[in-house]
């Protein structure tokens, strides 16, 4: 995988630079709730500024659908951007066109602005040339750092790179390398976590890894699934009886490939969803009642998981074990995370992670920071593990 990075770019003081960040961050009453990709983008945004250049910042904001909608108005972000940046940010009003001339007057070498939501203009998601031609009339150079939104060829995040001289960020750098690290040439033998509620939404990521990892380690609701196509009764568990033939099918497709798949032999179950149930218990998984639910992989099980993780040196982890939002049901995550995360700072192992709750499940269990590497990204991540190509790094790669 060979892309430019900022080592390549040159000079750039005085220079416009457009930099595709990943602005979709999620708000509560207001404001930014999580703003761990707003740190992930701080390190290019400020070398650039620090190198004289003029930094414009594009990126999404929600889903608006090619209009404006001032509730996805990037503005809602600028102070959380700025004080992630620690610099006075410039906010402008569209990202083409006379508003976005009008606001790159008042730009000097070093300043930072955000340009107004490139969803509002319904050629960003058809990647439309138009669109494309008009964001490149105002820059100079092109630098993608937005991982998370580059399984998207929408006109910010592919078409760009075709027009303009392109560089990847260093947290794109960083998810590539990383990436690479874990599944494109990885040190054996690999662990793969896939966890979750569904199957179905992890069919194409479940049949890729089969074929790439030495041991397939299956938690979540979706493990009931594939217990259920095995002939287990898991009572009233989640669980996609219709994607038993699917399930079988991996399963085949493990056992052709040497990559052993890792169920739970013991959960824990409950008769009521809820924290600390009184009906809680753990049992063997050929134990579990018609009235019961499996809602985490249980104690001995996780214990082999631990042990399948020590005679590892590469692991890739989506998607908590059990429902770690409601106690104890996070006790399987949080056990197995730890035990990856003790691996990893004594060195033995390499530890990836990344994808919707997986962050989130990882803070919970307090080793996110243990991590060689935490994707920012969700669907991005996803779609990489299926080992799909993604339009923003394709355009990058040379
Ligand atoms: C994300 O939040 O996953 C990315 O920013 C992409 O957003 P999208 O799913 O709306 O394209
Ligand atoms: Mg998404």
């Amino acid at each position: 995988m060979s892309f430019k990075t900022l080592d390549d770019i040159g000079d750039v003081h005085g220079k416009r630079v457009l930099v595709r960040v990943d602005l979709n961050v999620p708000m509560q009453d207001g404001s930014v709730s999580d703003a761990t990709r707003l740190a992930a983008m701080a390190p290019t945004v400020l070398e650039l500024a620090d190198k004289g250049a003029i930094v414009l910042l594009l990126s999404h904001f929600g889903r608006p659908k090619g209009a404006k909608n001032p509730a996805m108005s990037l503005s809602l972000v600028i102070d959380a951007v700025a004080d992630t940046l620690g610099r006075s940010v410039m906010f402008i009003s569209d990202c083409v066109g006379e508003g976005a001339k009008a606001g790159l007057t008042v730009l000097a070498p070093g300043d930072i602005a955000v340009l107004e939501n490139t969803r509002f203009h319904a050629g960003e998601e058809k990647n439309d040339p138009a669109l494309v031609a008009a964001m490149a009339e105002i820059g100079d150079l092109y630098v993608n750092d937005a991982f998370s939104a580059a399984h998207r060829a929408h006109a910010s995040t592919e078409g760009l790179a075709h027009v303009l001289p392109a560089f990847a960020g260093r947290a794109m750098e960083a998810e590539l390398k990383a990436l690479e690290r874990a599944l494109g040439s990885p040190e054996r033998p690999v662990a793969a976590v896939v966890g979750g509620a569904k199957v179905s939404s992890k069919i194409d990521v479940l049949r890729h890894l089969v074929g790439r990892v030495d041991h397939l380690i299956i938690g979540g609701g979706m493990a009931n699934t594939f217990l259920a196509a095995r002939g287990i009764d898991v009572g009233k568990s989640l669980c996609e009886h219709d994607l038993a033939g699917t399930a079988e099918d991996i399963l085949s497709a493990a056992d052709a490939a040497s990559c052993t798949v890792h169920l739970p032999y013991d959960v824990v179950v409950t008769t009521e969803f809820a924290a600390n149930p009184p009906s809680l218990r753990t049992s063997n998984v050929h134990e579990v009642a018609a009235d019961e639910m499996i809602l985490d992989v249980g104690p001995a099980a996780t214990e082999a998981l631990a042990d399948v993780l020590k005679t590892c040196r590469t692991l890739v982890w989506n998607g908590p074990l059990g429902a770690f939002e409601t106690p104890p049901f996070d006790a399987a995550t949080v056990a197995l995370a730890r035990t990856a995360g003790a691996l990893t700072r004594e060195g033995s192992l390499v530890s990836v992670a990344g994808g919707g709750d997986t962050v989130a499940a990882l803070n919970h269990a307090g080793v996110a920071g243990d991590f060689s590497f935490v994707s920012t990204a969700g669907g991005a991540f996803l779609e990489w593990m299926e080992g799909k190509d993604l339009p923003g790094v394709a355009a990058l790669l040379r």
